[in-house]
């Protein structure tokens, strides 16, 4: 999946993945959650969960759409403020800032202590060569942080992606070394998957809490 791709996304309001809650998994999540400062929210969007996480941290979200940016603040009837850096702008607007531009290229200092990350639809939006560079990323940038993964896994042969399925084995390989505690199992088989509904013959979404705190 290409810059393009998103970018036409959200050009054309294909947005299935769009929640019009916080996350189930989230809610279920929070309370044994670190109690830290800030949270990053990699490839946000304009989801409902940065509200919920706003609640109860400062949140620094990444996303590549200026228009996932400027939707989110004019939904929720804000004006941000916007600062111009080399390749991105930052919206802020009280307890929430997102950092617009690539993901790969955000500048170290934009996740200064941060503690916890917050990962739903990022990790599985990524095509496989990239999900290694993704974690590569999070890690070398947030060695100290807990991550709040949530994950989806099917048949990948039946449906292309994105989302992509991301098995039980590669969140071990691609964590390897990390503490990795399995949360929840939700079986969405023949169910809806935020504003679609995939016919896939297995569709399973997992919660993780990962750290890779015994390492450092
Ligand atoms: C499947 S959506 C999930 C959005 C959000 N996490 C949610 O739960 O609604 C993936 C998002 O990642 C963004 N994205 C894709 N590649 C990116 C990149 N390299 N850097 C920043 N954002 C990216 C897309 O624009 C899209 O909004």
């Amino acid at each position: 999946m290409d810059a393009e791709f998103w970018l036409n996304c959200w050009k054309n309001n294909h947005l299935g993945f769009q929640l019009e809650e916080p996350h189930p998994l989230l809610v279920a999540a929070l309370p044994t959650l670190p109690k830290v400062e800030r949270v990053f929210v990699p490839l946000c969007g304009k989801s409902p969960d940065l509200h919920l996480l706003a609640q109860h941290y400062s949140v620094v979200g990444s996303e590549l759409s200026a228009i996932a940016c400027n939707d989110f603040f004019a939904e929720a009837g804000c004006e941000p403020a916007q600062e111009s850096f080399a390749e991105h702008v930052l919206f802020s607007h009280q307890q929430i800032a997102i950092w617009q531009g690539d993901f790969f290229t955000l500048p170290a200092a934009a996740v200064k202590d941060v503690e916890l990350i917050y990962d739903r639809a990022a990790l599985i939006a990524l095509p496989s060569e990239l999900r290694e560079r993704y974690v590569q990323n999070l890690r070398q940038y947030l060695p100290q942080a807990t991550l709040l993964l949530i994950s989806l896994e099917y048949p990948q042969e039946e449906k292309v992606g994105p989302p992509f399925s991301v098995s039980e084995a590669e969140i071990f390989r691609l964590f390897a070394g990390a503490k990795i505690s399995k949360l929840a199992d939700v079986d969405l088989t023949g169910a809806g998957f935020a504003r679609r509904r995939f016919l896939t013959s297995k569709l399973v979404e997992s919660s993780w809490l990962i750290s890779w705190e015994s390492q450092t």
